[in-house]
């Protein structure tokens, strides 16, 4: 593959429309009580997952709330999704929101959050409908990449799962050809969602368009 190993830089939205007061309140206030990795988890997790750009927040949000003895890190850098996550967490009617034990949010780049784990640190990676970048002279901002695919290998424990989705034609074939190239992860590729995935938003409205999700779950080999 002769594609350069992508860089950090970051080229999606990171702004949307101008905030209410409750979300600058959530932003300003909220968030530092539950911002990773400034604030370490409230439990001693079983295991820790991490979902990279969750969008507005429901697939974090649904299986943080089911597995509460797992350590959920969940990264996203636009705004208007961090706000979104936040008001699931700290409804306008709760006067007194407390964050989840198990629940942290990182809002900046999680390729460098990735890096910076060690080896084995995570059970679960989830990579729910990443940007597409379809045009051949952006593949490199695409997430999956085989210098990340190593990297994701490295920070999942043995028999961790690595999830992926994606609706856009040009990123299942690329993704495709990606782990077809590798030998660390056991591929398993359907196009109906598994049971235990969350939906999100991105996907739903994928659907309604009529394109076709293909689900990849990968499990990382001895
Ligand atoms: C197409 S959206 C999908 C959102 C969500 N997963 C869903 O399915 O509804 C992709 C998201 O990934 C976020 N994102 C892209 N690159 C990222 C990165 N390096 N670190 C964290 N988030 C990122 C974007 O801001 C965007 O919100």
């Amino acid at each position: 593959m002769s594609v350069k190993p992508p860089p950090d830089r970051l080229y999606g939205r990171q702004k949307g429309k101008s905030l209410r007061p409750r979300q600058e309140w959530l932003l300003a206030a909220f968030l530092p009580r539950l911002s990773w990795p400034a604030v370490p988890f409230g439990i001693v997790p079983r295991e820790t997952w991490l979902e990279v750009g969750f969008g507005g927040g429901e697939h974090a949000f649904e299986l943080a709330d089911k597995n509460p003895d797992v350590g959920y890190i969940a990264a996203e850098v636009f705004e208007t999704g961090i706000c979104s996550l936040l008001s699931r967490i700290a409804p306008d009617h709760v006067e007194q929101p407390e964050p989840p034990a198990n629940l942290r949010l990182f809002t900046d780049d999680a390729r460098p959050l990735l890096r910076g784990m060690a080896d084995g640190a995570l059970s679960k990676l989830f990579l729910m409908f990443p940007d597409p970048w379809p045009k051949a002279r952006h593949a490199k901002r695409r997430f999956v990449h085989p210098e990340l695919v190593a990297e994701v290998a490295r920070a999942l424990r043995v028999g961790g799962e690595w999830r992926i989705a994606s609706d856009d034609p040009t990123y299942q074939a690329w993704t495709d050809e990606v782990l077809g190239g590798q030998d660390v992860f056991t591929v398993s590729r359907v196009t109906e969602r598994p049971e235990g995935w969350p939906g999100t938003r991105y996907e739903a409205k994928a659907v309604v368009a009529g394109r076709v999700p293909v689900y990849w779950s990968l499990i990382r080999k001895s």
